[in-house]
């Protein structure tokens, strides 16, 4: 039997704020905490959730250097956006502040100098890498280079996103600063370690012996960190964007951005609470429960832990940090740098009022077990299959004939028939395996369950069909309809932690519920002789052309990005002067252009090469030109092929074109107009 706490504190990561949040971070951390969040609340427990803006790190000052502004103007715009696009998908923080707040700078320097005094840390000079060019230690994202591992050329100084292996600068291979573009020399600077090892032996019996509940991918993780032996990990840095080392002779450094951000939850919790929160954190009757993505699972059960541990004041540790995996977008990783996201607060303003579209979608496909893929063709069909063609139309039937047949009232139900007991018994069955899969942090399943109540109002309604019993026993059809109307109202509740929006619809149009977890499976939620308002649709259907809106902007930004990425092609060996006179290259006009049957690459051109006979040639570019887009324009041809034979056609040469980095082709062109036949040299 789980122990049963007293209050549960929820933390969710603080996302950085060097641009806005996508939907990665929604399905990883903010959608599956805050049904957590709301179905405690309906189930009468106590909970705060804990959000807020991790506003330092390096990642922060290279956009502000990108931009030409400060780092404070960046994350000041980004809070901003980010806060306002969670509180429009209605995500239910208590609190949602920042690290670069007083209390929180205040809070972090006091937790690092209580370590220091106690003799928790290590100071250490060590050789760091330093740009010569921008006179400063090049940490974490400020330097590049090749991962020692899976040998990805692009790794940061902090991680290899590759293979996701954490890494100190000093171990990337052939290092590039990503300030100026200088290699790195090596200089000596000081800093102060958090020894791991130390809490190694505490961390072990408290993961691997006591927490063999947690998600298989966490404790894995865990379990091979611990194994590959912990090392002292440095706790400050370099850098002027930051909360200073509060000890003398630290001139320059901060903390890093990993020590101080997971104590926001801390200070976050007690500009929420001033009096009460170390109640939330500090009594074993609470429960703390950390959201956040698989990137994060180090920090937040290994390094803050042992933080916590050194601090020691009872300070709780997590009771369980359901991590995720990562979702990806139309097959491909999402990322902030290459735009490649669906960003929510453009997902907002394109879908108004869609809300809980994206938060159904996203819990639905959440990347629970393993990674998962976005798709707009799966978001669609999802709004139209599931939302309104099972649940929305469920809802809209029983409204709809309750005016019908009664004015809107809610009828006084009979006796209950062998029929409507099993309906009774299912939806029971329902709320348990639904509340298990809530509790156990299994919220796809949980959904599922959650559904399973408005599939199961079609079931009974298709089963009953009180449309044709109305005629034959109208008594009956009253016990129907109470039945169907409790169905709204528990749908109303089990549905408010996944969809509050359409939830609180529900609740207007059930003539008001209350809604109360531990009502869920009764029949007798809406009192008889209530009346419904009028019927409403709880969703509508979202047409193609919402969703090639979607598609086409993707693959504007995947041009844009393959553009970006350009690099041209290795120069082929020399040759000699000679070997070029040797090609007899023309220009000529095209006067006709077709597409070739049954081919749908290749165009045939006639081309005036100056001669009476003109020329034909086949050439692969109908992928990029409509033929009548060609007729009249010059082209630049090379005359002394050999002739081949194309699909029957004997192409006589070769019309040049480039190869464009987006793969396109585009043909090649005099800039001013030349006689048919001219050479060119
Ligand atoms: O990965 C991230 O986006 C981090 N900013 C998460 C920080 S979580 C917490 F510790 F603050
Ligand atoms: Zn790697």
């Amino acid at each position: 039997m789980a122990k049963e706490y007293k209050r549960t504190l929820i933390t969710t990561a603080l996302p950085y704020t060097n641009g806005p949040v996508h939907i990665g971070h929604l399905a990883g951390v903010y959608i599956p905490a805050d049904i957590y969040a709301r179905y405690l609340r309906l189930a009468g427990r106590p909970v705060t959730m804990i959000g807020g803006s991790d506003e330092h790190g390096v990642p922060i000052t290279l956009k502000a250097r990108k931009e030409g502004v400060t780092p404070q103007d960046i994350v000041d715009r980004y809070h901003k956006l980010i806060k306002e696009s969670f509180e429009g998908l209605g995500i239910s923080f208590d609190i949602y502040s920042r690290t670069t707040s007083k209390i929180h700078s205040d809070t972090a320097s006091e937790f690092f100098r209580r370590l220091y005094d106690k003799g928790e840390f290590i100071e250490k000079t060590s050789e760091q890498l330093y740009d010569p060019e921008a006179k400063q230690f090049l940490a974490d994202r400020y330097v590049t280079g090749e991962c020692p591992h899976c040998h990805n050329q692009g790794a940061y100084g902090d991680q290899c996103e590759a293979c996701g292996t954490t890494l100190a600068a000093t171990e990337l291979i052939n290092p590039k600063s990503t300030i100026t573009g200088a290699t790195p020399e090596l200089r000596q600077t000081k800093h102060w370690y958090l020894p791991l090892d130390k809490w190694e032996p505490r961390l072990r019996e408290w993961i691997l012996e006591g927490h063999k509940e947690w998600k298989t991918n966490v404790y894995g993780q865990c379990k091979s960190w611990l194994d590959l032996g912990l090392q002292p990990r440095a706790v400050s840095r370099d850098l002027s964007w930051g909360v200073p080392v509060p000890v003398e002779g630290a001139e320059g450094k901060v903390l890093y951005v990993w020590f101080d951000a997971p104590i926001g939850y801390i200070s976050n919790t007690k500009e929420l609470m001033p009096d009460s929160w170390e109640t939330w954190w500090k009594d074993p009757e609470t429960r703390v429960i950390n959201f956040i993505g698989k990137d994060n699972i180090v920090f937040h059960c290994i390094v803050f832990p042992a933080m916590l541990m050194a601090y020691g004041d009872n300070f709780q540790l997590p009771d369980n940090v359901p991590a995720n995996e990562f979702l990806n977008l139309e097959g491909d990783k999402i990322s902030t740098s290459r735009n490649w996201a669906v960003w929510l607060h453009e997902y907002l303003a394109d879908f108004p009022g869609k809300q809980d579209v994206l938060r159904y979608v996203l819990t639905a496909n959440a990347p629970e077990t393993k990674d998962n893929d976005f798709t707009w063709k799966d978001f669609q069909a999802r709004n139209n299959n599931e939302l309104v063609a099972i649940l929305g139309n469920f809802v809209n039937r029983v409204v709809v004939l309750t005016h019908k047949y009664y004015e809107g009232a809610v009828p006084a139900p009979g006796e209950y028939t062998q029929l409507d007991r099993e309906m009774i018994d299912e939806m029971q069955a329902l709320k348990a395996s639904l509340t298990e899969n809530l509790e156990t942090f299994h919220f796809r399943e949980a959904l599922k369950d959650a559904m399973g109540f408005a599939r199961l109002g079609n079931k009974y309604l298709q089963d009953c069909e009180p449309w044709k019993t109305v005629k034959t026993d109208p008594e009956r059809v009253k016990t129907i309809m109470y039945l169907c109307a409790q169905l709204c109202a528990n749908i109303a509740v089990v549905m408010e932690p996944f969809m509050p929006f359409m939830s609180e619809k529900l609740v207007k149009i059930l003539g008001g519920v209350n809604l109360n977890w531990n009502e869920v499976g009764s029949t007798d939620i809406i009192k008889a002789g209530t009346v419904l308002g009028e019927a409403e649709l709880l969703f509508e259907k979202i047409d193609d052309s919402a969703i090639q809106k979607q598609t086409d902007r993707l693959e504007a930004i995947k041009k844009a990005n393959a553009m970006a990425a350009f690099q041209p092609e290795k120069v082929l060996p020399e040759v000699g002067i000679d070997d070029f006179a040797k090609l007899d290259l023309r220009i000529g006009t095209v006067l006709e252009c077709q597409a070739v049957p049954k081919a749908n690459k290749l165009l045939r051109f006639t081309i005036d090469d100056g001669t009476p006979s003109h020329r034909t040639i086949v050439s692969g570019i109908a992928k990029f030109y409509k033929p009548e887009e060609l007729v009249g324009k010059q082209v630049i041809f090379i005359a002394n092929l050999a002739p081949a034979k194309i699909r029957g056609i004997e192409s006589q040469g070769m019309i040049l074109s480039a190869l464009n980095a987006d793969g396109s082709l585009v043909v090649a062109a005099p800039s001013a107009k030349c006689t048919p036949g001219a050479q060119v040299k």
